[in-house]
């Protein structure tokens, strides 16, 4: 048998944890025989919650679940774990304004960077999902010196799948017939879902598209879908939130489809021009347990507008939070 993998995971008594959790117990993330351990961490006020989470895990008596261990700290939580999906963050409070959202949730992240540092094993693949997503994996990477920048990702993959869901009802086929659909820049409404390079059963799909659908309506459904659900459900995307996660962290760990790319947030390397030491949305292949940048896309004037946008957007969140962040290194503005 295996040996099991250790897993954080924070923000463990909220909405999308409710599907996660039960999902990576069942194998869904690394496989049907791939046993786990869950290391749940929530702020103290919610331990009670989280006690109630860990009875439900227990009573679908998982044969992959090789153990739950409840923490109300990050210090003890990410001890010895090779997998670190960090859900929990400061929402916005009403009448909150952005800065406050992005200083409160530095202060949170910058703990979990160092208890990363000090406590993960040296390999952890960390990502973010508790927003604002991809400044909250900068800081958290700015914050643990001793791992490298590479191993801080953030959520895209949620848009990347909402991308190939619509496009996919769009021109009646299976978004699992999909390929080459991709999603740059940050995890809010400026992101720049791509279907230039896309195809469905191998063909590009560009010249059987109406251009003003892309530009009027399938680029800006995308982006504002969150909202969309909100305002359906009444409460934001949980399970659809936790498939991304599952997705995310499966590729990583046991590698992308061939043939085919996926959209994950990654410190920029200056691929396509865009700026070092932020976390950006870029199309990357996944092999071998790594991560890598799809080079050469053609990108068009068009594009190249949109995909700025979005990355000065979080050259602004990440200006806004500087002062609060240890120096950044030669790696974190290279990696
Ligand atoms: P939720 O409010 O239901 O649950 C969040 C949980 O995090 C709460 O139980 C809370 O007690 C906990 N928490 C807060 N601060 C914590 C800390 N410092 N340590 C440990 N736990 C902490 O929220 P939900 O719906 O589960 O969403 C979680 C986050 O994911 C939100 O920030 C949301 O905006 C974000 N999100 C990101 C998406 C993406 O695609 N990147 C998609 C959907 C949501």
């Amino acid at each position: 048998m295996k040996r099991p993998f250790r897993i954080a995971v924070t923000g463990a008594a909220g909405s999308i944890s409710n599907s996660l959790l039960f999902r990576i117990a069942s194998g869904d993330m690394f496989g049907k025989d791939q046993p786990v351990i869950l290391q749940l961490i929530e702020r103290a006020e919610a331990m009670q919650a989280l006690r109630g989470v860990a009875m439900e895990l227990e009573d679908c008596a998982f044969p992959l679940l090789h153990g739950v261990r409840l923490h109300d700290n990050a210090e003890d939580g990410f001890r010895n774990v090779s997998h670190a999906l960090l859900v929990g963050a400061k929402p916005r409070g009403k009448g909150m304004e952005r800065k406050d959202l992005l200083a409160e949730n530095a202060e949170i992240f910058s703990r979990q960077g160092k208890a990363l540092n000090d406590f993960a094993n040296p390999d952890v693949k960390v990502l973010v999902v508790g927003n604002p997503a991809n400044t909250n994996a900068m800081i958290a990477s700015r914050n643990a010196p001793d791992l490298s920048p590479a191993q801080f990702t953030a959520m895209s993959r949620l848009d990347h799948n909402r991308a190939k869901g619509i496009l996919g009802n769009h021109i009646g086929v299976n978004a699992g017939d999909l390929t080459h659909v991709a999603v740059w820049g940050n995890h809010s409404p400026t992101q720049y879902p791509d279907v230039r390079n896309a195809k469905a059963f191998g063909e590009p799909v560009m010249p059987s598209l109406d251009q003003k659908w892309v530009e009027e309506t399938f680029i800006p459904r995308v982006q504002k879908r969150g909202g969309e659900i909100i305002e359906a459900r009444g409460l934001s995307s949980a399970a659809s939130a936790a498939q991304g996660a599952i997705d995310h962290m499966r590729d990583w760990e046991l590698g992308s489809r061939d043939g085919d790319f996926v959209s994950m947030c990654v410190f920029s390397d200056g691929s396509y021009g865009i700026a070092k030491g932020i976390v950006y949305s870029f199309p990357v292949r996944c092999r071998y347990g790594r991560y890598e940048i799809v080079q050469g896309l053609p990108i068009d004037d068009e594009a190249r507008k949109r995909m700025k946008a979005t990355e000065d957007e979080l050259l602004e969140e990440k200006a806004a939070i500087e002062h609060l962040l240890p120096k950044e290194t030669e790696a974190a503005s290279q990696e």
